[in-house]
């Protein structure tokens, strides 16, 4: 098989659901803006030459529905000809369509391919406008269905995570974002046009655009205590919490992924390549313990050990799993999402993967490691894991 290079990898930044700074703009304009900064970024390359850009989005209906990954193509000037697709493996979406781009170059198939994501959870919320379970099958199969803050309390009680080791692993998480913003360190992150509308002097609503240019979920002023005081999410007795969860976010981010033909010929300076991608299921009522049986999937095909990878990007839909995915795994928690995760920065489900992947090249590059993995826990029970190579 070929080589597929990413030569660009970048993200808007994530933005609370709702509340935020991306709660009045469209995901295909966030879309669009981040195609048109990877293409921007990456030198020489023209939009004709894209053989096909393919798009995760978890909940691909309404404002992000139809085809948002071809609609969006056309929306950011992509000729015609440039073909494009939504891909959906709900948390893992963003990562699918990057590791599908990249298939596509090292099968030969083509030769540049954009592999992205999207969602906004303001616009589409999660489980769709609309949602019909089978009716039959949702009463035998119940675990298919449930909310995905029950899966977490469910790895919670069975492993035994306890609220105070949850807490301190969001904490943690909050520090280190707090920490990266204030270091400039997500060098990933593009500031990113966002609309909002204001009340006018003659009572109708003027839109407005703005530069957003940080992620706003992270709570610098969060604490132990504070953490400790909020009261279970989804049970009445549990230990998941608004605090110990990923926050639902709007967020969008795209790689770039080149053959080395195209490298050679476009003289591009790639950051790392894609060497192998990882998928398993497991029961859905965990469905948290994903990553646990990912990464050794994923570090056998590659004929690596846990200690090779220098950094890793672990999805926290929330604390309980990720947490018991690293101490099954014995990972070193130095080495986990270095500057924070989902439960500071946020999860934009179909956008996840794909942000995961900019930050994770982003990471790797600041600290010199050769290996770093991505991973993360798929509603309906499954695992996925990613495994990235830094170039010279
Ligand atoms: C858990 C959940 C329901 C909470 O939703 P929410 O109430 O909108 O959450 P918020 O982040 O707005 O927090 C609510 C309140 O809790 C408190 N809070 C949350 N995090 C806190 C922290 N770290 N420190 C102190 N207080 C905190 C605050 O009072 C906050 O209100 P504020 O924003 O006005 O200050 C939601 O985040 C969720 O569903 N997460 C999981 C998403 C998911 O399942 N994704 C898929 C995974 S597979």
């Amino acid at each position: 098989m070929r080589e597929a290079y990413i030569v660009t990898s970048v993200r808007t930044p994530g933005c609370k659901m709702g509340k935020g700074a991306f709660k009045d703009t469209r995901p295909e304009d966030l879309l669009t803006f981040i195609l048109n900064t990877a293409i921007e970024k990456t030198p020489n390359l023209s939009k004709k030459d894209v053989d096909d850009i393919m798009v995760g989005c978890c909940f691909p209906e309404a404002e992000q529905g139809l085809n948002i990954g071809r609609i969006v193509g056309q929306m950011a000037g992509f000729p015609v000809e440039v073909p494009g697709a939504t891909i959906n493996r709900f948390c893992s979406s963003g990562l699918e369509a990057i590791c599908q781009a990249a298939l596509r170059v090292m099968a030969g198939w083509a030769e540049i391919t954009i592999g992205g994501g999207v969602e906004s959870m303001s616009m589409v919320p999660m489980g769709g406008n609309m949602p019909r379970p089978h009716p039959e099958y949702t009463r035998t199969h119940p675990e298919l269905y449930i909310a995905m803050g029950v899966t977490a309390e469910n790895v919670a009680k069975k492993y035994e995570i306890p609220r105070q080791a949850q807490d301190e692993f969001a904490f943690h998480s909050h520090m280190k974002a707090a920490e990266a913003r204030r270091k400039n360190l997500f060098t990933e992150l593009i500031p990113t046009p966002a609309v909002r509308y204001v009340l006018s002097d003659n009572d109708t609503y003027k839109k407005e655009t703005f530069i957003q240019d940080f992620d706003d979920g992270i709570r610098e002023e969060t604490s132990l205590d504070a953490l400790a005081k909020l009261k279970s999410a989804f049970s009445v007795k549990g230990t998941v919490t608004a605090g110990n969860s990923s926050q639902t976010t709007d967020g969008a981010a795209a790689s770039v992924i080149v053959s080395e033909t195209k490298v050679k010929e476009l003289d591009l300076k790639p950051i790392a390549k894609l060497k192998s991608y990882a998928l398993v299921g497991c029961r859905p009522e965990e469905m948290g313990v994903g990553p646990k049986y990912a990464i050794p999937k994923l570090l056998k095909l590659a004929g690596l050990g846990i200690s090779d990878i220098g950094v890793f990007e672990i999805n926290e839909a929330f604390a309980s799993q990720a947490l018991y995915c690293v101490k099954a795994l014995d990972i070193d928690i130095k080495k986990v999402n270095i500057h924070g995760g989902a439960i500071a920065l946020g999860h934009p489900l179909g956008c996840t993967g794909a942000k995961l992947c900019s930050t994770l090249l982003a990471n790797m590059i600041q600290t010199g490691s050769k290996y770093g993995i991505e991973s993360m826990c798929i509603g309906g029970g499954m695992g996925a894991a990613a495994l990235f190579e830094l170039c010279e």
